[in-house]
């Protein structure tokens, strides 16, 4: 076995602690730093970051990059940032690196930090191919050489999940007005989603082929049943922003003529 690379990791949040014990657990030689000075078992602890730059390779793990960006300089080697952003943020920091001769990786955690280092941890990386120390941490998934394609596929994935969480909390509120218990309705709605999620393949080719013919569910009906909900959430005394605002959306698509397409539909409204 070759000699690893040493590691340094910069934010020891959260997360930045989980993949800083994941990187020790495959036997790297980690330096950590933090704001707020912190210990952790078997890493070297350095009172600022120019120090943990001499490492081969530095992840950073901070809560933005606002914070990030000031702390970085061309002393580093390797960067694989790890911290959240939108894909211009990440395309700016590419542009940096190359600028600076810095190597970069962005990469983005699908996973909460208990799931660091086990399969289940997907991490989606763009830029360079090379994933370096990501397979200590999860699943590297490589998603393009535009640096801000990892940033991309995060968030498109956390928006399925707010938008997941909202419907689902705002019907447990609705169940909940009439004294249904969450244990009760929550197995119904984790049925309803796979059933859902069996749905996607099929509209997602209905935004590609932009046809919306459909013998299944025209927008019309589902805009009327957006305003069922929305007054329903409204009786129930309970706050209509999301039925509200999906309505809305929904209804634009209808004024645009869509009212006899499929669902999928609705997308010519979100591009416009
Ligand atoms: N937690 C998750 O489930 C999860 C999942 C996927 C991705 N992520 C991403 O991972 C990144 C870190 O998240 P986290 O959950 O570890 O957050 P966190 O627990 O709140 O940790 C934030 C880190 O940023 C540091 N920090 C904040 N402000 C700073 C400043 N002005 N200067 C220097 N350091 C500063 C904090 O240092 P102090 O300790 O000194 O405050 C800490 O190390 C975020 O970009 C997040 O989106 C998190």
């Amino acid at each position: 076995m070759g000699i690893k690379k040493t590691v340094s990791v910069l934010g020891l949040g959260r997360m930045g602690s989980a993949l800083a014990k994941a990187l020790v657990g495959q036997g790297y030689e980690v330096t950590v730093w933090n704001r707020t000075p912190k210990e952790l078992p078997n890493t070297r602890s350095v009172a600022t970051p120019q120090e943990a730059f001499k490492s081969d390779v530095v992840v950073t793990c901070l809560s933005t990059y606002d914070v990030q960006q000031p702390l970085l300089t061309n002393e580093i080697k390797t960067l694989v940032n790890l911290t959240s952003g939108t894909p211009e943020q990440a395309r700016a920091t590419a542009q940096w690196a190359k600028d600076n001769g810095v190597e970069y990786v962005d990469g983005v955690i699908m996973a909460v930090p208990q799931q660091i280092g086990t399969e289940q941890a997907k991490i989606f990386f763009s830029g360079s191919e090379n994933h370096h120390v990501l397979q200590a941490f999860g699943e590297p998934v490589y998603v393009g050489e535009d640096a801000g394609l990892a940033a991309l596929h995060d968030l498109a994935l956390l928006g399925i999940m707010w938008a997941t969480f909202g419907g689902y909390l705002q019907a447990v509120a609705l169940v909940g007005s009439e004294g249904i218990a969450p244990e009760r309705f929550t197995p119904m709605a984790m049925s309803w989603l796979n059933e859902m999620g069996t749905l996607l393949p099929e509209m997602g080719e209905e935004t590609r082929t932009r046809q919306y013919e459909t013998d299944v569910s025209a927008l019309d009906i589902n805009v009327a049943g957006l305003r069922m909900l929305t007054e329903a959430n409204r009786e129930q005394g309970l706050d209509t922003t999301i039925p509200q605002a999906l309505h809305d959306l929904f209804e634009r698509a209808q004024r645009g003529g869509h009212g006899t397409h499929s669902i999928a539909s609705v997308i010519e409204e979100i591009r416009k």
